[in-house]
């Protein structure tokens, strides 16, 4: 917190202390973290940077803790050159930031859990939740696990089974609510309010988000410290796409990356697309919509900080797209097939999303391009069931396989004699 100078309100400025404050009491506004970045330009070198360890603590200084406390390894995930998948969508320069192996649950919450747990243990609070999509869920869980901390979530009772096992497993009180997560996050506002638990993305939202930054932090360093030129991010509650854009500025005041901001494109499933209409309709603050979609993680109509995409696909100069399931899960396969990575329909989304970019001529077969996969495939393994082949069935002879298998190989593939 060394370099905090306090919380500001991203609509009015008003300035507050750094407590567990989140809306502002003249114009319920959400709350930002600020900086000294004279201060922090003065001490947080490449070098530092590059003397830590790999994980998402390294970037401390622009970070609102006293100190790091979850013992997890969240962040520094691969920034992975995808040639194969880059060949198949046109374009030459494709790197993926692969959260779909964060730790400890396997997808982007683990950075902006990694800050909120923290803030909770420093501000004192009793009990650790969340209101979740599922993967929030699970990162909490597991933190809360970690901490010692009571716990409790809320969830969708739509979710995906494996979703809920992913959270249950660290036996925190699962609890699953008769409506969508548009209602679960109502609720949770009503229970912080009562009860004074400290809620991940609610009451704890401002210190939350600033764990978000750490994905642009890591893009433009692991790119050798430089700017791509177009980032596409999915977009949910709309916490992860501004801080992305948050951290690389923060990059540049603090002189750490020069040249020109990446355009940053929003990624939403059409079943739950409220942000892609605004900007459609030229909206500045997003309609609510009912969310129907197979990308439950991104299944939020009333998203908390859609006014706040809207503004940095403007700022940027960048761009928004909605795909349909089957565009989703198409994806899912094309990004397994090409990389060898298996992601969640959130991830299928984002690359989906990047594929219409680029048809759209939004994006140019010449310039870089950074798709930020933010889950992982393994807890929404059944919506791909039916996609996938079945096995070959065969009998244990070498005659079996040759029947079924080896007397339709040609010379090109068959064993070598
Ligand atoms: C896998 C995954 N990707 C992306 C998001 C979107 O995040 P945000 O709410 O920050 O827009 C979520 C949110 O739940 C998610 O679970
Ligand atoms: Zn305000």
């Amino acid at each position: 917190m060394k370099f905090v100078t306090g919380l500001n309100c991203h609509l009015c400025g008003a300035a507050y202390p750094p407590e567990a404050l989140w809306v502002c009491s003249a114009c319920l506004g959400p709350l930002e973290v600020s900086y000294d970045y004279g201060a922090v330009r003065s001490v947080m070198t490449r070098s530092l940077i590059e003397s830590r360890p790999r994980n998402l603590w390294r970037y401390l200084e622009l970070l609102p803790v006293e100190e790091p406390k979850t013992g997890f390894n969240s962040g520094y995930t691969p920034l992975v050159r995808a040639t194969r998948l880059a060949k198949e969508l046109g374009i030459t320069e494709l790197y993926l930031k692969d959260d779909s192996v964060n730790h400890p649950t396997f997808s982007y919450k683990d950075r902006v859990v990694s800050i909120a747990a923290t803030r909770a243990v420093e501000l004192g609070f009793p009990v650790f939740g969340c209101a979740s999509t599922g993967n929030l869920a699970g990162s909490v869980a597991a933190h809360a696990a970690r901490l010692g901390l009571p716990c409790y979530v809320f969830i969708p009772n739509d979710l995906e089974p494996n979703k809920v096992l992913g959270a249950s497993i660290y036996n925190p009180h699962v609890v699953a609510v008769a409506g969508n997560y548009d209602d679960v996050n109502r609720l949770c506002t009503q229970i912080a309010d009562r009860y004074g638990w400290g809620f991940a993305n609610i009451n704890l939202r401002s210190y939350y988000a600033e764990g978000a930054k750490t994905m642009g932090f890591e893009i433009a360093e692991q790119l050798g410290w430089r700017f791509p030129d177009h980032i596409v991010s999915p977009v949910a509650g709309g916490t992860l796409m501004p801080r992305i854009y948050k951290g690389l500025r923060e990059f540049k005041e603090i002189g750490l990356v020069d040249g020109v901001l990446p355009k940053i494109h929003a990624a939403q499933p059409e079943g739950s697309a409220p942000v892609i209409r605004a900007l459609e309709a030229g909206l500045e603050f997003p309609e609510p919509v009912k969310p129907n979609t197979i990308a439950k993680s991104l299944a939020i109509g009333n998203p908390a900080d859609g006014f706040q995409v809207v503004k940095v696909v403007k700022e940027t100069g960048g761009s928004g797209a909605m795909v349909s399931d089957d565009e989703i899960l198409d994806a899912v396969q094309l990004l397994a097939r090409t990389e060898g990575i298996f992601t969640e329909p959130a991830g299928g989304t984002t690359l989906a999303a990047t594929r219409a970019l680029i048809k759209r001529g939004v994006i140019k077969p010449n310039e870089s391009v950074v798709i930020c996969i933010t889950g992982n495939g393994y807890k929404t393994a059944e919506v791909m069931m039916d996609r996938v082949a079945k096995p070959t069935q065969i009998g244990r002879s070498f005659a079996d396989f040759e029947k079924a298998i080896g007397s339709h190989l040609n010379a090109a593939v068959g064993a070598a004699k």
